[in-house]
């Protein structure tokens, strides 16, 4: 547990807009990492929500950072009070006609992350010019003014990992986020493009839904298809599971599974499923790690097979020394 790389923004465009307070200390409580704050001014997109007034409302309602979306067409104008706000990070979209590095500069001056987020049909060429003042990259994938809208897969697929190469200037904390649509369907696809954030917006405010459900599906299913992209789209083995190598009486299992361990790899001796021996005990099972089924195989199947033969000798001459004990009955 605790081992994911994914990270969930709640956006809270989807709340209860009367009661921000408490979709902040809810969304908290569910296990979001962030909270994504969409700033809409009804001209750069056709839809208006909050402003500084409403983040520096619900900044010491949380502890989790405050990541500000703005989609409103004169960031510049307005940056100092966002800064002023609380906000941890600030994006704002590449498409405005004012100028984009004064804006980047001071957001970093003031020690703040700094992002670009890039609408469904800007090609990320557009942010060639600012990548070395970049913190964030916001990839959209619906349409930027309203949630609850379709995801668009191959926007994500074009994107997302490229976004990656815009930041290899900054060694650690940079983060590729996607935003738009983002939910338990397209949850495993982003997080094989290898997505840090997602941001979920409607998702998370349906009536009647579990939301801390929704946000461990949707970060365990981020995290599958991260695990799958790293194995080449083969399903990822679980670490946890173990396989059977080798069914052996109770003393050559013990001996066997020294030889094994003595290699650095972990036995576990069960008393499984193998068959009855003479003595009236069953085979052992000695299991190994699913992840280095492989390995073990190419260093012990001889052993094995040696093992198995020593086996078969023990049985029959303890048969002839003892007679067979009937298996107890279970
Ligand atoms: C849309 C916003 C998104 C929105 C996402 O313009 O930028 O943050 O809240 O909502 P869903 O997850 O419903 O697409
Ligand atoms: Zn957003």
């Amino acid at each position: 547990m605790g081992t994911g790389r994914a990270r969930i923004a709640a956006s809270i465009l989807d709340a209860d807009h009367s009661n921000m307070a408490y979709a902040v200390r809810r969304a908290e409580k569910e296990g979001a990492d962030r909270i994504h704050i969409d700033v809409m001014d009804g001209h750069f997109v056709p839809n208006l929500t909050f402003g500084p007034k409403m983040i520096e409302g619900i900044r010491p309602r949380t502890e989790l950072p405050l990541d500000a979306h703005l989609m409103i067409s004169e960031p510049g104008r307005f940056i100092d009070e966002y800064i002023e706000a609380g906000c941890d990070s600030i994006t704002f979209h590449v498409e405005i006609d004012e100028p984009i590095e004064p804006t980047l500069r001071a957001i970093r001056a003031a020690g703040r992350a700094a992002g670009l987020a890039v609408r469904p049909a800007t090609p990320l060429t557009a942010l060639e010019p600012y990548r070395h003042l970049l913190d964030i990259i916001l990839v959209m994938t619906v349409e930027p003014g309203f949630g609850g809208q379709s995801f668009m897969r191959d926007v994500a697929k074009e994107k997302l990992l490229a976004a990656r190469e815009y930041l290899t200037h900054k060694v650690h904390g940079a983060e590729v986020h996607v935003d738009g649509g983002v939910n338990r369907e397209s949850a495993e696809l982003v997080g094989g493009l290898g997505v840090d954030i997602l941001v979920v917006g409607s998702a998370l405010w349906i009536k009647g839904h579990d939301m801390g459900r929704e946000i461990r599906l949707v970060k365990a299913l981020a995290d599958e298809g991260y695990q799958y992209c790293l194995n080449d789209g083969k399903p990822p083995i679980p670490r946890d599971k173990m396989v059977t190598f080798a069914q052996l009486p109770k003393h050559l299992a013990w001996q066997f599974m020294r030889e094994i361990e003595a290699g650095g790899v972990p036995v576990i001796p069960l008393r499984g499923s193998g068959g009855f021996n003479p003595d009236g005990v069953r085979d052992y099972d000695l299991m190994v790690p699913a992840t280095v089924e492989e390995l073990v195989e190419e260093r012990h199947a001889d052993d094995r097979a040696r093992y198995e033969a020593d086996a078969e000798r023990w049985r029959e001459e303890y048969a002839r020394e003892h007679g067979w004990t009937d298996p107890p009955n279970l």
